[in-house]
């Protein structure tokens, strides 16, 4: 939540900024600013509302040229979102100015000692507090702003990726991270500084990842990391392989809708180099060094958030079905916080679209505190989940942008079914003329997910007649259950209109009552082993006349018979079937909130990576 982004060097550093920060509008998009420096002092910007609201406000403004800046758009934590709240913050003198990306937990014992001290606050926020904090060390010690940020740091507690810039030092920037992302792109004479790579790639693809407990300062022209007890360390470069065009929208109207599109391409890349049908092979590349430990694993737990968890859920099917080891789906956030009981014998994999997720992260330190295995399988590369695990495999959906998870909740369920064949196939649990049968069935899953595409405008006439529902049901069962709550998340996230996901089989048991003319019920009611339950669910809805859009399998007339819409979907081994049958689901979400003029991409209270608890 947050994103930050800075820079110097010798371009103008404002439309840098500006660009970097609509990149990361999708952390956060509530208010935003900037900090610039140049004759006419330390000068800082800021506006409630968007990136592109406060680029409107210094369209006018002749004192902007600056080669050194800091920038921030905001998911307010403490504070209302306005623009006193807005980052950056200056310090009390305005000396310096600070962007913050996380959350000081103590930091009211702080703003107590200071304002006892005669400090006085523009804001509600722990931002303030913090950059005042290292004001006050740094004129109580006499020492230099990076001493200060060095001793600051070791009395804050919570989390943080912050830049700070100094009046006293022109050619300077201080950054820090714990717990909060920051990757340095490194050019020729500058450098930018970023929550993640995007706002970097266009000027650079060496990039450094800080690590926690790390401070990078700039100063001349120069990258110096050193970690908060002063110990330089050597930055290690890494290489950028993401593309330009992979984040942009490529002629789409919205992210979301061209994310929804990628899938087959997104799919297929998830599984090359993995995955060869044609010879039987099949290689999560990741797991190498932990087989062993993944094929005796006792139990595996896994844990996510949103729509990672309902990945997780669809892989409770494939790894309790395929290799036969017992599953628990976990929400980070109540796994942390109950005291669960975790062995060595377990074999933890946190989902995560960021990897930056703080109560994934979170569950991952309690989990590897216990002894046991862990893995990640992350879409960000170079994310701090990635680098928290013991292993793990990433799922090279691409940069998605679009703050409703959709092309990485397939490629998340991608590598968990390869992961969950792999391991039963190995642990003998999956024959193996099963096991090539599901290969091959996985590798023409990317053709027929470009088929369920083809439903689009089918699926845009249908979302036409229950734009104005004010709720909707999603039923499924067996490995469809997930896809319903998916389905019902992706409503919810972006149109607002209140959709709840249940087990078909459960609806009796409360939702049942929910029902009559009024209500939209939305079943995937796919050939599988439940498919007749599911029918007679169906009935049961169609006897209280709700309305009954379905999504099936290609000729399907049973269904077709009761429901009011019917959804055909190509036909698929069911447990590959959440990768298709969301798709209609996703695109069902996305025309609705179109219609109801809902912006897709930033829904509203919304961030896309979640980095408070
Ligand atoms: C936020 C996003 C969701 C996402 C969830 C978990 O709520 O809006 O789309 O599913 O976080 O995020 P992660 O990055 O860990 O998958």
């Amino acid at each position: 939540m947050c994103g930050i982004v800075a820079y110097v060097g010798e371009q103008d550093a404002l439309p840098i900024i500006i660009k970097g920060l609509k990149r990361l509008e999708y952390r956060g998009y509530d208010s935003a600013g900037v900090a610039l420096l140049n004759d006419n002092g330390l000068s800082v910007y800021k506006k409630k509302g968007k990136v592109s609201e406060l680029e409107n406000s210094l369209l006018d403004n002749p004192h902007l040229n600056s080669k050194i800046g800091i920038g921030h758009t905001r998911w307010a934590t403490h504070g209302e979102p306005n623009d006193a709240n807005a980052h950056p913050h200056y310090s009390s003198t305005e000396n310096f100015a600070m962007i913050h990306n996380g959350i000081i937990e103590n930091y009211e014992v702080l703003k107590t000692d200071l304002l006892n001290k005669g400090y006085v606050f523009h804001s509600e926020t722990d931002s303030e507090v913090f950059i005042n904090f290292i004001e006050d060390i740094h004129k109580n010690n006499d020492c230099t702003l990076e001493e200060a940020v060095r001793l600051a740091l070791h009395k804050v507690v919570g989390a943080y990726a912050i830049v700070i810039m100094s009046k006293e030092e022109p050619d300077t920037l201080i950054a820090a991270r714990k717990g909060s992302p920051l990757v340095i792109g490194v050019g020729e004479n500058e450098y930018f500084l970023a929550s993640d790579a995007t706002p970097i790639i266009e000027y650079t693809n060496q990039v450094v990842y800080l690590d926690d407990y790390e401070i990078a300062v700039i100063r001349n022209n120069k990258l110096q990391i050193k970690t908060i007890e002063n110990v330089e360390t050597n930055p290690y470069i890494n290489q950028l392989e993401m593309e330009l065009e992979a984040i942009e929208k490529g002629g789409y109207e919205h992210f979301m809708l061209k994310e929804i599109n990628e899938q087959p391409r997104s799919i297929a890349d998830c599984m090359r180099g993995r995955l060869d049908a044609q010879n039987g092979r099949l290689i999560v590349g990741g797991l190498r060094d932990y087989i062993n430990k993944f094929q005796n694993a006792d139990r595996i737990i896994i844990t996510a958030c949103g729509t990672s968890w309902h990945a997780g859920l669809v892989a409770e099917y494939l790894f309790e079905e395929f290799a036969r080891i017992p599953v628990e789906v976990e929400y980070a956030s109540e796994f942390r916080y109950r005291n669960p009981v975790i062995n060595e014998g377990d074999f933890v994999i946190a989902i995560s679209q960021s990897g930056e997720t703080a109560d994934t992260l979170a569950a991952i330190e309690l989990a590897k505190s216990k002894g046991a295995t862990i893995f990640g399988v992350c879409n960000v590369v170079g994310s701090s989940i990635a680098r928290a695990t013991h292993a793990g495999s990433y799922t090279h959906a691409g940069p998605e942008i679009g703050v409703a998870s959709t092309k990485a909740f397939t490629a998340q369920i991608s590598v968990l079914t390869m992961m969950a064949l792999m391991l039963g196939y190995q642990r003998g649990t999956l024959s193996e003329t099963k096991y090539i049968q599901l290969l091959s069935e996985l590798e023409a899953i990317p053709s027929k997910v470009e088929k369920a595409l083809l439903l689009n405008e089918q699926i845009e006439k249908i979302s036409e007649q229950y734009k104005d529902a004010r709720n909707f049901l999603y039923l499924g069962r067996g490995y469809n259950f997930p896809v319903a709550l998916e389905g019902a998340l992706k409503l919810k996230e972006i149109s607002y209109i209140h959709a709840e996901g249940y087990p078909a089989a459960e609806m009796k048991h409360g939702p049942i009552a929910l029902i009559d003319e009024e209500m939209p019920v939305v079943f995937i009611a796919t050939k599988d082993s439940s498919y007749e339950k599911v029918v007679s669910n169906i009935q049961e809805v169609k006897a209280r006349k709700g309305k009954i859009i379905a999504v099936v399998t290609e000729g399907d007339t049973s269904v077709k018979a009761m429901a009011d819409h019917v959804i055909e979907i190509p036909h698929a081994h069911e447990a590959l079937v959440p990768l298709i049958s969301v798709v209609p689901l996703q695109l069902l979400s996305y025309h609705i909130a179109v219609m109801r003029g809902c912006n897709v991409d930033q829904p509203r209270n919304l961030a896309k990576s979640v980095t408070v608890e």
